[in-house]
């Protein structure tokens, strides 16, 4: 099994990349954002309280959070293993993360940490927020996205370099040049 967290700053490329990394190695991609909005989109009570965190930039709870993913990864088949997008998003999701995997004798191969800088950052979500209007892409809650970002989530990169499955990758650049590295990281697991 190859699993692979797929880590980083709103807008810093994980859902592009991992669509690469899907088609080239075959893996399942389970991204909680995409989950979330799906259940939006459908007018579920989940989509309802998602929305609310959502639209404000906030996180959704953890324990619903784990409930979901958990959820999600037992409903693949034959998988040959998967790239979590988005999520752990906090050390409990990480701490939860690692113990579902290890209930079902797997584990976090690599983590992928793209590093961009908050200009590029908000410059190419304002952008996809004009073309494609997700709702978070206004200047106003990517504000707050990275906030929470820098406060909850950027502390995972410490828990998994104490893991030792942390690699960086440079997130600057062209989308090709960028999947390159994220190749040799893969390959050198
Ligand atoms: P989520 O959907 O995960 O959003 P995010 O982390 O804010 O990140 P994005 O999806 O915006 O960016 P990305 O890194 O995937 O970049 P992308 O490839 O799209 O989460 C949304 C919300 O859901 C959260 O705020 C939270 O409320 C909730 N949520 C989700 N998971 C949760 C969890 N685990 N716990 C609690 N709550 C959770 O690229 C961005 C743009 O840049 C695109 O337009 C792309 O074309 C462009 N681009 C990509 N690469 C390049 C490049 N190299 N050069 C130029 N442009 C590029
Ligand atoms: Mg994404």
């Amino acid at each position: 099994m190859l699993n692979i967290v797929i880590f980083g700053a709103p807008g810093s490329g994980k859902g592009t990349q991992s669509a690469r990394i899907v088609e080239k190695y075959g893996l399942n991609h389970i991204s909680t954002g995409d989950v979330l909005r799906a259940e939006i989109k459908n007018g579920t009570e989940l989509g309802k309280t998602a929305k609310g965190y959502i639209d404000n930039g906030q996180l959704i709870p953890d324990a619903l959070m784990i409930d979901i993913l958990a959820s999600v990864f037992d409903s693949l088949k034959d998988s040959k293993g998967v790239i979590f997008d988005g999520f752990p998003r906090t050390i409990a999701q990480a701490d939860a993360l690692k113990a579902m995997l290890k209930e079902r004798g797997q584990e976090v191969s690599v983590m992928l940490d793209l590093e961009v800088p908050e200009d590029e950052l908000m410059t190419r979500l304002i952008k996809r927020g004009q073309e494609s209007g997700r709702a978070d892409d206004n200047e106003e809650t990517i504000k707050k996205r990275l906030v929470v970002y820098h406060s909850q989530t950027a502390p995972l990169i410490d828990w998994y370099k104490k893991d030792g499955t942390y690699r960086h990758i440079n997130g600057l650049g062209t989308m090709d040049g960028i999947f390159a590295d994220i190749c040799k990281a893969i390959e050198n697991i």
